[in-house]
C-alpha cells in the first residue's frame, strides 16, 4: 500500500531566522548577538523570530489543549464559510494573540530559576553557586562602568563597557534597564536585581548593587561566555574570555595574568534543530547546529550530551557523533506532547529549545462493503470539524460525495456518493495530519 503522508506542520517548515544573525561588531559596543537571546523586547519579536524556537509542531500544541477539555475550536478559530472552503479562520501570527512575554509567567520563571530556560548564561539564586561577601572592590564589575576614558569615552569596569543599546540594529538591541524592566509582571519583583529599592534613584549605591546582579551572573556563568571559543580564543569582542581586553573590559585596569579563572566548560550554545518535525512514536535521528559542543581548555577536553527535558525528568543521550558545532543524535521514540531540548557539557547548559512530538495519523487499512468504506488506523482523535476536516475518496480522479457514519480515534465509517471502488483513495484529514490509502 502507497501511502502520502502530510503533516500540517510541514507549511512551517521552512523558517526565515530573522533574529540572532550574527552582527560581527567587534569590538563591542555594542555587543554581537550570537549567544543566548537578541537583547531586545518580547514586542519587537516577528512572527519569524518566534518560529525560529518554536520551529515544529505550533498546530499542535494548540490543539492538544483541545484534547485536555480546555479550549474549544472557536476559541482560537472563526468558524468561516470562506470560498476555499477550509471551513476555519487561521490566525497565524503568534503575537496577535500573545500580545505579552508568555514566557515570563511560566511558573520557573516565578520561581527564579531562569536557567530553566536561559540555560547557563544565568545562575539560579539557589543553585550555590558562590558570591564574594567582600565589599566590591576596584577589580569588582560595576552593575554599569567604573572608569571612562576621557579622550575616547570609551568605558572600562563593568556591564556597560559593551553591552550598550543600539537604535540602529534590526530589531534594535535595547539597553540592560530596558530589557530587564520589560519582562511583564517579574519585572515588579525589584528585589529579585536591586538591593535597596526604597530610593528609588539611580545614584543609590544599594539599589545598584552587583551583588544582586551575582544572584544570576556569576563567575560560574560569566567567566563561561564566549562565542566559538576554540576559534576565538586570543580574540577580543566575542565574549568575556577571549581576551585580556575583555577581561578589562569587567575588571577594568586589572589584568589578572597569572590567574585561569575559567570554569572551563564555556557555555555550549543551539542554533538550530532539524528535523522539525517529530513523531510521536518514532525514533528520530537528529542533526543540531550551534556553538561551543566540544572545547578544550588548559588541557581538558570538555563535550556534551543532549538532554530532553520531559516535564519530570530528563532523558540524557549520548551523541551519534559530534564536532564544536554539529551534534548528531538518535532521539527514542516519545508520546505525542511538550518536550524541551538543551545541550550540557559537564553541567554547563545551553537555551533550552522547545519541540512538539506530533501524534501520527496513520491508515492501516481502507476496505468496502457496499457503499460504506471502513478506515481503520490510529491518531484519527475525535474530531470532525465542519467540512475542513474530514475523509475525501477521489474516483478516477473526482472526489465523491462522502458523509462519515461514526468517527473515533482508531476507525472511521464513511458512507459515498455514488459509490466507491476498489482501489479509489481515501483520504482522512484529522487534526494532526492527514494520509492516504487506497482501497483494498
Ligand atoms: C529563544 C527561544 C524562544 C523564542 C525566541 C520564543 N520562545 Fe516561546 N518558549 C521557549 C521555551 C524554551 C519555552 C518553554 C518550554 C518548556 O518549558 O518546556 C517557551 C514557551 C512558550 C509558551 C508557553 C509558556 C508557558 O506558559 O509555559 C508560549 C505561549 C510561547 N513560548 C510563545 C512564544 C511567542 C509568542 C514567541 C515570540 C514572541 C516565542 N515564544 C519566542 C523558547 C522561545
Ligand atoms: C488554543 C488555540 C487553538 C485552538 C483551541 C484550536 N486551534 Fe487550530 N490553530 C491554532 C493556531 C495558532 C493555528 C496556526 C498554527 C500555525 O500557523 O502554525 C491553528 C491552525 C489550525 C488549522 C490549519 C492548519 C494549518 O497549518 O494549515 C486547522 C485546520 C485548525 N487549526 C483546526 C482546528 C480545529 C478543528 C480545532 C478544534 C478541534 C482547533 N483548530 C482548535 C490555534 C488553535
Ligand atoms: C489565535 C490565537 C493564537 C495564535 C495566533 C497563537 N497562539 Fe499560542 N496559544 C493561544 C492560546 C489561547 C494558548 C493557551 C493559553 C496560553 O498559554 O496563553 C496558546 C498556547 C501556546 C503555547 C503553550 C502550549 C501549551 O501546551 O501550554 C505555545 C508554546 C504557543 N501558544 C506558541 C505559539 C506560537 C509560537 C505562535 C505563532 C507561531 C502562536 N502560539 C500563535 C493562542 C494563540
Ligand atoms: C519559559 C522560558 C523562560 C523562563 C523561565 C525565563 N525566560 Fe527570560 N526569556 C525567554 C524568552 C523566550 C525570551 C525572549 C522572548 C520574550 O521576551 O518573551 C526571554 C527574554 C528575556 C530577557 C530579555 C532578553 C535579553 O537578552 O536581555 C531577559 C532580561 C530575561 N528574559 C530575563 C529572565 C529572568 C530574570 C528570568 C527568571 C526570573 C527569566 N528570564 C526566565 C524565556 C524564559
Ligand atoms: C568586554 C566586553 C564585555 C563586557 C564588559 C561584558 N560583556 Fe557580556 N558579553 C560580551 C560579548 C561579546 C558577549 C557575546 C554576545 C553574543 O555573541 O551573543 C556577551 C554575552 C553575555 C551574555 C550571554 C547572553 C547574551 O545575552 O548575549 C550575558 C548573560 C552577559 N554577557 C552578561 C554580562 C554581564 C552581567 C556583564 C557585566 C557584569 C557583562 N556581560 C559584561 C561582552 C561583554
Ligand atoms: C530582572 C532584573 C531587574 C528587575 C526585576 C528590576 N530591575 Fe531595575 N535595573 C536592572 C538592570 C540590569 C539595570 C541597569 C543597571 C545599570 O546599568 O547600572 C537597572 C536599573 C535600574 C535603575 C537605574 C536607572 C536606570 O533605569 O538605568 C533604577 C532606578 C531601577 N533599576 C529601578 C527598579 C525598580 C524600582 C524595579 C521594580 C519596579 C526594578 N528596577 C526592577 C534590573 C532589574
Ligand atoms: C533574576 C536573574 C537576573 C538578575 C538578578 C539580573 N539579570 Fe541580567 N540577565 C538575566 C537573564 C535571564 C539574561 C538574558 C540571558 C540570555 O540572553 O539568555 C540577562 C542578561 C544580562 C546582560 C547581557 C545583555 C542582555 O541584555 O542580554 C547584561 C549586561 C545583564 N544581564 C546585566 C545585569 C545587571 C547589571 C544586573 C543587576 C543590576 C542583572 N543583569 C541582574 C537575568 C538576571
Ligand atoms: C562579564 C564580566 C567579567 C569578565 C569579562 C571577566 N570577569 Fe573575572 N570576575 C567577574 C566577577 C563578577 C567576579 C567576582 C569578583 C567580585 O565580585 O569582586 C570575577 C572574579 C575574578 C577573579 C577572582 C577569582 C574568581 O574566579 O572569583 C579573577 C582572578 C578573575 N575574575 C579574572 C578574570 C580574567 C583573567 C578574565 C578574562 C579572561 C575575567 N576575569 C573576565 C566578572 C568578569
Amino acid at each position: 500500500m502507497k501511502r502520502k503522508r502530510i503533516l500540517y506542520g510541514l507549511t512551517i517548515l521552512i523558517v526565515v531566522l530573522s533574529i540572532g544573525i550574527a552582527l560581527a561588531i567587534v569590538p563591542p559596543p555594542p555587543a554581537n548577538q550570537d549567544l543566548g537571546i537578541y537583547d531586545t523586547l518580547c514586542e519587537e519579536f516577528a512572527e519569524d523570530d518566534c518560529r525560529a524556537c518554536h520551529s515544529s509542531g505550533v498546530p499542535d500544541t494548540h490543539h492538544l489543549l483541545v484534547q485536555n477539555g480546555v479550549y474549544e475550536c472557536t476559541d482560537c478559530h472563526q468558524v468561516t464559510t470562506d470560498p476555499d472552503g477550509t471551513g476555519v479562520g487561521v490566525i497565524r501570527n503568534c503575537v496577535e494573540c500573545h500580545d505579552t512575554s508568555p514566557h515570563h509567567e511560566a511558573q520557573e520563571a516565578v520561581d527564579r530559576h531562569c536557567s530553566h530556560c536561559h540555560g547557563s548564561y544565568v545562575d539560579d539564586y539557589d543553585d550555590g553557586h558562590s558570591i564574594p561577601t567582600y565589599e566590591p572592590s576596584l577589580i569588582t564589575p560595576d552593575t554599569s562602568y567604573t572608569v571612562e576614558d576621557g579622550a575616547t569615552g570609551k568605558k572600562w569596569g563593568g556591564c556597560e563597557a559593551c553591552h550598550e543599546p543600539d537604535s540602529t540594529s534590526v530589531p534594535p538591541i535595547y539597553s540592560n534597564p530596558e530589557t530587564h524592566h520589560n519582562l511583564g509582571s517579574l519585572s515588579l519583583e525589584c528585589n529579585m536585581c536591586h538591593g535597596d529599592t526604597s530610593l528609588n534613584d539611580s545614584v543609590n549605591e544599594n539599589l545598584l548593587s552587583i551583588r544582586k546582579c551575582e544572584d544570576c551572573h556569576g563567575t560560574k556563568s560569566l567567566h563561561n561566555i564566549q562565542y566559538n571559543y576554540t576559534s576565538t580564543k586570543g580574540q577580543l569582542g566575542y565574549g568575556h574570555v577571549g581576551d585580556d581586553w575583555d577581561c578589562a573590559g569587567c575588571h577594568a585596569w586589572y589584568v589578572a595574568y597569572s590567574y585561569a579563572p575559567l570554569e572551563g566548560p564555556v557555555i555550549p550554545d543551539i542554533h538550530e534543530v532539524s528535523p522539525t518535525m517529530i513523531l510521536a512514536g518514532d525514533e528520530t535521528v537528529a542533526t543540531i547546529n550551534g556553538t561551543n559542543f566540544v572545547n578544550t581548555v588548559n588541557g581538558t577536553n570538555y563535550t556534551s550530551d543532549v538532554v530532553i527535558y520531559i516535564g519530570t525528568g530528563n532523558i540524557t543521550l549520548a551523541p551519534d557523533s559530534i564536532t564544536a558545532s554539529e551534534i548528531v543524535v538518535t532521539i527514542p521514540p516519545l508520546g505525542a506532547g511538550n518536550y524541551g531540548l538543551r545541550v550540557v557539557k559537564s553541567g554547563m547548559e545551553s537555551s533550552l529549545v522547545p519541540i512538539v512530538v506530533v501524534p501520527q495519523v496513520t491508515i492501516d487499512s481502507a476496505t468496502i462493503r457496499r457503499s460504506i468504506v471502513t478506515i481503520r488506523g490510529s491518531g484519527f482523535s475525535d474530531e470532525s470539524y465542519n467540512g475542513c476536516l474530514g475523509v475525501t475518496v477521489a474516483h478516477a480522479g473526482n472526489d465523491l460525495e462522502t458523509s462519515i457514519v461514526t468517527w473515533d480515534g482508531t476507525r472511521i465509517v464513511v458512507e459515498c456518493s455514488p459509490s466507491a471502488t476498489v482501489g479509489d483513495i481515501v483520504t482522512v484529514n484529522a487534526l494532526y495530519g492527514s494520509d492516504s490509502a487506497t482501497i483494498g
